[in-house]
């Protein structure tokens, strides 16, 4: 099943059972918003979350793009993306969990064809503050599913305050043997879907207190989810990577964690910027600068002559069209390069001050801070120039 009919399934088995389709936000949050970027499906619905009626009613689902970056040291290995879809199903103080839950698993089930032997769930088990989810481990074990309680792992909030409350997550077996363990136990069970009874908002004090409302918020990462549906190991070998194996490999040589960290970074620059963000020195603009100078750093250490102008425009088209940016790709590659010609003056900057006598030997953190503040050179930079922890 490609990530198109995944799509299409969803939002029509969505549709079906009432639900209206919104249409996604860019990456970019309202102004005033204290978050960078869209990070879950969730994010733009805020307001509504917290009881403002939306004008399409109370049930809703959606195709979201997100950015995290809290999982930027994960990127590189089986399951993570920087930039990625959320498939999104929401009810506004309509339904509650448990009636979520089920639609979910026959979504999944019959719709999307898994096998029921390969699923395994988890459930809020209560803490001093909030009891156990009984609601969730009820419908659970009425649909004859493994489920594992945990406490953190089955928390869900979108920051340190705001809307939040128990999730329940479901997990895919993906090992070659017959399912084992449990999610918290083996790394062979990947979440594919959380749906979360937000019904909590945490206050500055770190207290909880009811919303006006009993919501459920449900994301389901599509990359994620096509491939486990197109039986691949990893979300670099889905179909919207596609173009990207078939051409990456054939610019630059390149070990498979570097691909895959490349691929990911380069794609998820092209949707930043499609979404009108430049490279700087703060906020969002810094988040590109990282991606494009981790790229950068990756290609330049084998062969100085590499650079981003080597993208195909082709790629660049794909992608945002994948995104469903309106942007000319040629303004995109514009930025690319110049955000190289920035880099390449900084890094011949970078080996003249790391020639002086002062930084040749072992760097201490006052070194990187000096290094930093006063020659403008990120630590990540120096380490890449000096390789190794620089020490
Ligand atoms: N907000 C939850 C998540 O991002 C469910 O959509 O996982």
């Amino acid at each position: 099943m490609d990530t198109d009919r995944i799509v299409r399934t969803f939002t029509e088995y969505y549709q079906e059972h009432g639900h209206r389709r919104i249409t996604g936000s860019t990456l970019l949050p309202p102004p005033g918003d204290p978050v960078l970027f869209t990070t879950s499906g969730m994010h733009p619905l805020t307001p509504y979350l917290e009881g403002r009626p939306h004008p399409l009613g109370r049930r809703l689902v959606n195709v979201q793009r997100c950015l995290r970056t809290t999982d930027l040291e994960e990127v590189g290995d089986r399951t993570h993306l920087t930039v990625f879809e959320m498939l999104g199903s929401w009810s506004l103080g309509d339904y509650e969990g448990p009636q979520s839950l089920d639609w979910g698993y026959h979504l999944l089930t019959e719709g999307f064809g898994v096998d029921r032997g390969r699923l395994h769930v988890t459930v809020f088990g209560g803490d001093e503050r909030t009891g156990p989810d009984t609601g969730s481990l009820e419908l659970w074990q009425g649909l004859g599913v493994p489920v594992e309680l945990t406490v953190e792992d089955n928390w869900w909030s979108n920051g340190p305050t705001g809307p939040c409350g128990p999730d329940s997550e479901l997990f895919l077996w993906t090992g070659d043997t017959p399912p084992e363990s449990t999610p918290t136990g083996d790394d062979r069970w990947v979440e594919v879907w959380n749906h979360v009874m937000m019904r909590h908002r945490r206050l500055e004090d770190g207290s909880l207190v009811p919303l006006p409302q009993r919501n459920v918020d449900t994301g389901l990462g599509l990359e994620r989810l096509a491939t486990l549906l197109q039986g691949r190991r990893s979300v670099f070998e889905c179909d919207v990577f596609e173009p990207w194996r078939r051409t990456v490999p054939g610019l630059w040589r390149l070990d498979g964690t570097s691909l895959r960290v490349v691929c990911d970074h380069l794609r998820s620059s092209v949707v930043v910027i499609g979404d009108g963000v430049l490279p700087s020195n703060t906020g969002r603009g810094y988040v590109l600068r990282r991606l494009l100078r981790r790229v950068l750093t990756v290609l330049r250490r084998d062969d100085p002559s590499r650079g981003l102008g080597d993208l195909p425009v082709e790629l660049v088209r794909h992608t945002l069209d994948r995104f469903r940016q309106d942007v000319d790709p040629e303004l995109v590659r514009g930025v690319l390069r110049e955000e190289e010609v920035r880099f390449d003056r900084l890094l011949e900057r970078g080996r003249r001050v790391l020639s002086r006598p002062r930084y040749r030997g072992p760097l201490g953190e006052q070194d990187f801070h000096e290094l930093h503040d006063t020659h403008g050179l990120p630590r990540e930079l120096v380490l890449g120039l000096r390789g190794g922890d620089g020490r």
